[in-house]
């Protein structure tokens, strides 16, 4: 079976490309390396010791996505390729409706048009409305998003159900991810953000690695155990096993599935800083401030309708969460170094 990955250099796109390798699926990726380095396909192939087809294109240039579906006969796309940072998108809404909802409009035109009837789309736990009660379940609350980024998953999975309905024979499955962190455990491949992270555990890596100076923690007054933000982490091995449950869920259910990928536990910030200083040893020095606007205290997922229809559950914990980021980030201070 041949997979398309978009976005396939990415953080969760380089982790599922070597799993599919592992199940011995085939691998192409379409990518313009807008926020991410080849060297983690290199890393891929090492890893695997299998090959892949890399295409350094734009998933909105409609005749590099002709050339792909000429030449392969793809059984299934999943859609990872996007801009992801909410501050950046409430700053530069317009790239981020014209990359991300863009991208999707001509990708799923594309597959249409050349047959190609399966599509695994990354969604994310920011769909889901601020008022809704824990744990998240797939039938809660959506909607009234509070930044740009937020908006784009929330329209492209309007578009993708609707195509579902009226495009013969169509599969879509939408995958809302909590919070994927940690790395294979080669510590060959991770997450290698640009600038200044903007998520908590490769911030706290950074830390530790000695790139920055201390955390800040974003408010201890919120309703929780210490007063510090609760969120769903899960293993980025794990979220990539979950794409390659959905692929085979897909090969015997048509029309739209939703599902989460998340643990159904939740850790507060100051649960992940121990953690992580008791698993590698190293200190994490942190601050306390102010809360960062739009955040809010509680976010966890119900994991059960993945267990019950995708057979799909999370087997890694916190300390191996920690562990694998560590291994990446210590054997890489720099990331890939570009
Ligand atoms: P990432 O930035 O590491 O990967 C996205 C990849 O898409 C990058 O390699 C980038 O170069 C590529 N890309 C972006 N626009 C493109 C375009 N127009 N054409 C071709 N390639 C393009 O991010 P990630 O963390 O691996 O996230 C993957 C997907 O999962 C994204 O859609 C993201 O919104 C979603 N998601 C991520 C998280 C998270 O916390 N990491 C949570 C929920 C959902
Ligand atoms: N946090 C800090 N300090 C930091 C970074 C984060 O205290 O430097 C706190 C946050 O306040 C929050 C927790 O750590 O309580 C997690 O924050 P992240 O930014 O790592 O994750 P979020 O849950 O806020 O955001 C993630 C994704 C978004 C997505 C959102 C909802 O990064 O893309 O989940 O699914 F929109």
């Amino acid at each position: 079976m041949k997979i398309l990955v978009t976005g396939g250099a990415g953080y969760i796109g380089s982790h599922t490309c070597v799993e599919l390798l592992n199940r011995g699926m085939e691998v192409v990726v379409i990518d313009n390396l807008v926020n991410s380095s080849a060297k983690s396909l290199e890393r891929v192939r090492q890893i695997t010791g299998k090959s892949l087809e890399f295409y350094q294109k734009d998933v909105r240039d409609r005749a590099a996505l002709d050339e792909i579906f000429d030449k392969h006969d793809i059984n299934c796309v999943i859609h990872f390729a996007g801009l992801k940072a909410v501050g950046e998108s409430v700053t530069m809404p317009l790239e981020y409706y014209d990359n991300n909802l863009y991208s999707t409009v001509i990708l799923a035109e594309a597959m249409r048009d050349h047959g190609v009837k399966n599509i695994v789309f990354s969604s994310s736990a920011t769909v889901y409305s601020a008022d809704n009660t824990v744990p998240l379940k797939e039938s809660s609350k959506t909607g009234m998003c509070t930044n740009p980024y937020g908006w784009t998953k929330y329209m492209n999975e309007q578009i993708l159900r609707d195509s579902a309905k009226a495009i013969d024979d169509w599969s879509v499955v939408l995958l809302r991810y909590f919070n994927p962190i940690g790395a294979h455990s080669s510590g060959l491949i991770g997450e290698d953000p640009r600038g200044v992270p903007n998520n908590l555990m490769p911030y706290i890596s950074q830390v530790a690695v000695g790139r920055r100076d201390h955390l800040n923690v974003f408010g201890n007054d919120y309703d929780t155990h210490d007063g510090t933000g609760v969120r769903d982490y899960i293993h980025v091995v794990d979220l990539a096993r979950g794409h390659v449950a959905a692929i085979e869920y897909m090969q015997t259910h048509r029309g739209e599935s939703v599902f989460n990928l998340g643990t159904g536990t939740g850790y507060s910030v100051l649960d992940m800083v121990h953690a992580f200083e008791r698993v590698t040893g190293k200190k994490v020095p942190y601050e306390i401030v102010a809360r960062r606007p739009g955040d809010i205290g509680t976010v966890y997922a119900s994991p059960d309708k993945s267990a019950e229809l995708l057979g799909w559950k999370a087997q890694y914990g916190l300390d191996e969460m920690c562990r694998d980021t560590w291994a990446w980030q210590s054997k890489n201070p720099m990331g890939y170094g570009e």
